[in-house]
């Protein structure tokens, strides 16, 4: 595998409209300075590279994807040709093109019926679903109103449509974002691309709002260091305590982002210390350079804010969110930012949470500080992203009332209808906090009438710190899927087949064409992923950070690239979406090393929930870094992250009829399944019961038995991953470790001494995985033996 060239469109003239078969140079740049190739290495545009490429259209976009033709077709063979606009189209392998006034076969709008969260981000276009569900009644779908507030501004259509006819590729946008999409799309499919019967397919995203939150801080912190949760090195924004001079990593992490779909990065963490809130005013021509890095691949750029920056910048004596001069001093930082940077995107903000400052101090709810900064962003087109994640983080162990779970929808719920049409409310996907499995948060279903984004955690706090090989792309296909209509719905939900669709069969350009590609179609507005793609998209906190492999865990680059791909179409497998990743990543790679990557991740969330916290109940990790097991760690502590254990039973009593009444927060028929043990899943249940450690659970085992079970199983699992990469190991392709052998020092900082080579990260990553899966499996076991007395029925070794 080699270092992909980071390709800035830049270095092209992007209004060129001559012939050009121009190589892209090269960056200047050490070669120690090149981050590994990630899903994009040169291989991966061999396709398109070998081909006679036309492109047509003006637009910032446009030159992006010439500069990636041009650099492909020079490195493959192939030549590349920029068409005068209004010219016709070439005889072309693949031809990419802007649709202009005459062109007869414009790319259908969506279907009406279809609702795309793009009409609310940047509040366009009217199309929102006019749907309603008896269950969680239709979100907010006022488009018109919206338009109000916010008004179009780049908004553009990201849509684009394929048409293939006798193996000649043609890929038509009616917007510069659009077309950058459908390059990477061919870019993705390499030779199938061109390859089989003619086909007309529209694609566009399920949703106009995917994210990536970054926990960066710009100094290191005392405790959380440069990235809050970061396990991949430092800050690609941020080094020696300010916005870096070189921003070439930043450039190459867009277009990796561009390539999955991704829209919009926050790039300061969302606990905005007090060097970090001057993002917003001294150190705004700086973060202006940071969207300069992102605004090629149609990335914009939002800010993390402090709730009580009028006081700490602005020498304010109060943040109250009533207050003219508050409220006028945001106005003026909205647009002082906006001067600065014209297509910024907003403002995150945690309030009232873990410490954060908040309307609270001052009497004011949620939709009163969250309205007022709406109110100062919404003039520029701003949205503003109020995250849910409030409860009490002083709570009394003691106190077996209060229940943290319940703290996000009571806060908010009743705040439901009083959010600004700018404010998106972003929950997390459960009720707790990223834990490998919870149950989907009950407030996505619980705000019709406000704009509800899903909050994911890309980064591996909970699930193995990108030391333990975790894909979470089958974990975050569950959570988008989940039905609060119930269960069944599930099955009945119409998956889309994207195969292509036969041209014979659609009248192009007409909105009766057959989308098979377009997931809109298949989102039931009752789902996760169909209520927030009509309403706040799709955020996440993002796993990468400055180590040469971007994540740490090479493998962890499939979370990425994973996460991107399903804010584009939630309805994508996800074991697919790993064998994309494999097949760009490791072009290259012989049988014996893709199926050892398979064996490796395809169960490998489930894999890291067996040999961890059991049946839903979660944490028992070790408080503050929250790696490795204690699992009494949290339980006599403040946070509200407890398992009850004693010498009877195990798990927390979220009953309505005994408990905290946290099950009877669903819709049904999801309070009652999960109010009864008889009906609530196992994968669940002691996140909603408090059972004896001999209650039976649908596989027929025990609870002790199934945890003893599961970690000694988990184990052996990774047991086989190690095995199955030493097996292999030795004959991956070069990576190009070589060229970045004296990155050492980076190394060092995220803890491992002396690598070269992805291989070798890999190996070294597995057995740290397998030793922390054994420390899981004794503690756990032995924690519950010696409170349940009970043994193993098998008689294996507990302590
Ligand atoms: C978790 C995490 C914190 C983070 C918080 C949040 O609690 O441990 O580091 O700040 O989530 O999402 O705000």
């Amino acid at each position: 595998m080699n270092s992909a060239p980071r390709r800035n469109p830049d270095r092209i003239p992007g209004s060129a409209s001559s012939s050009s078969d121009g190589a892209l140079s090269r960056p200047a740049g050490p070669p120690d300075a090149e981050p590994h190739a990630a899903w994009l290495p040169e291989a991966a545009f061999a396709a398109i590279g070998r081909r006679r490429v036309a492109i047509r259209g003006d637009g910032a976009l446009v030159g992006t994807v010439a500069a990636e033709v041009a650099a492909a077709t020079a490195a493959h063979g192939g030549s590349f040709t920029r068409l005068e606009s209004g010219s016709g189209v070439s005889d072309a392998d693949l031809v990419l093109t802007l649709t202009e006034d005459d062109d007869a076969d414009l790319p259908s709008p969506p279907p009406p019926t279809t609702s795309r969260a793009g009409d609310h981000a940047n509040l366009p276009r009217g199309r929102a679903s006019t749907e309603r569900n008896d269950v969680v009644g239709a979100q907010r779908g006022g488009v018109g109103a919206q338009d109000d507030v916010v008004g179009e501004q780049d908004g553009g259509d990201e849509s684009f449509r394929v048409s293939r006819e006798d193996g000649a590729v043609v890929v038509e946008a009616a917007c510069d974002q659009g077309l950058l999409y459908g390059f990477f799309h061919v870019a993705r499919l390499g030779e199938a691309a061109f390859d089989g019967p003619d086909l007309v397919e529209r694609h566009a995203p399920a949703s106009g709002l995917r994210m990536l939150d970054h926990w960066d801080n710009v100094a290191v912190h005392a405790v959380m260091g440069q990235v809050e949760r970061g396990y991949a090195g430092g800050s690609i924004f941020f080094a020696d305590g300010k916005v870096r001079a070189d921003l070439s990593r930043v450039e190459a992490y867009a277009r990796l982002l561009a390539s999955t779909g991704i829209n919009r990065v926050a790039i300061n963490n969302v606990n905005v210390h007090a060097r970090e809130a001057r993002l917003l005013t001294d150190d705004l021509p700086h973060v202006a350079r940071i969207a300069a890095a992102f605004r090629p691949w149609g990335i914009r750029v939002h800010l993390s804010v402090s709730f009580a920056a009028p006081m700490t910048l602005g020498g304010l004596g109060t943040s109250d969110p009533l207050d003219p001069a508050v409220a006028s001093w945001w106005r003026d930082a909205a647009d002082r930012a906006w001067a600065e940077i014209p297509d910024f995107g907003g403002f995150v903000v945690k309030a009232d949470s873990e410490g954060q400052p908040g309307p609270f101090a001052y009497g004011r709810d949620h939709a009163d500080g969250a309205n007022m900064l709406a109110a100062a962003v919404a003039p520029h087109g701003g949205i503003v992203h109020w995250r849910a994640f409030v409860y009490d983080h002083r709570q009394d162990w003691r106190d077996r009332s209060t229940d943290r779970a319940r703290a996000a929808h009571d806060h908010f719920a009743p705040l439901d209808g009083r959010f600004a049409e700018n404010v998106i409310v972003q929950v997390k996907y459960g009720p707790m906090d990223f834990q490998v499995r919870e149950p989907v948060s009950p407030v996505i279903a619980a705000m019709p009438d406000t704009r509800v984004a899903l909050e994911l955690q890309v980064t591996q706090e909970y699930t193995g710190q990108q030391k333990h090989a975790v894909y979470l792309g089958r974990q975050w296909s569950e959570i988008l899927n989940f039905d609060f209509a119930g269960p069944d719905r599930d099955d009945a939900r119409h998956a889309p087949d994207s195969d292509a669709t036969p041209k014979s069969d659609a009248a192009p350009g007409s909105d009766a064409a057959p989308n098979s590609a377009d997931p809109s179609h298949a989102l039931p507005p009752t789902s996760v992923a169909g209520i927030v793609a009509r309403s706040g998209g799709i955020v996440a906190v993002s796993n990468a950070g400055d180590d040469e492999f971007w994540t740490g865990h090479p493998f962890a680059q499939a979370n990425l690239y994973a996460y991107g791909r399903l804010t584009w179409d939630p309805t994508a497998d996800p074991d697919a979406l790993l064998d994309e990743w494999v097949a760009l990543t490791f072009p290259d790679a012989a049988a014996d090393v893709v199926h050892a990557l398979h064996t490796i991740l395809d169960e490998s969330w489930e894999t890291y929930e067996r040999y961890t916290s059991p049946l839903g109940v979660g944490f028992m990790v070790r408080p503050g870094h929250h790696y490795g097991p204690d699992v009494d760690g949290y339980e006599y502590t403040p946070w509200g992250t407890y398992h009850f254990a004693d010498r009877d039973g195990i798990g927390v009593d979220r009953t309505v009829a005994t408990g905290t009444g946290y099950a009877g927060l669903y819709p049904e028929p999801w309070a009652s399944l999960y109010e009864s043990p008889a009906t609530c899943p196992d994968e669940l249940l002691l996140f909603f019961h408090h059972v004896p450690y001999t209650h039976v659970l649908h596989s027929g085992k025990t609870v002790i038995q199934h945890i003893y079970d599961t970690h000694f199983d988990g184990v052996e699992r990774v047991e086989s991953f190690v095995a199955a990469w030493d097996r292999v190991r030795g004959s991956l392709p070069d990576d190009g470790a070589a060229d970045r052998a004296d990155r050492v020092g980076l190394a060092d900082r995220v803890g491992l001494a002396d690598r070269v080579g992805l291989a070798d990260r890999v190996a070294e990553r597995l057995a740290e995985q397998l030793r922390s899966a054994t420390e899981w499996r004794d503690q756990v076991n032995t924690y519950f033996y010696r409170k349940s007395g009970v043994p193993d029925e098998r008689g294996r070794t507990i302590y």
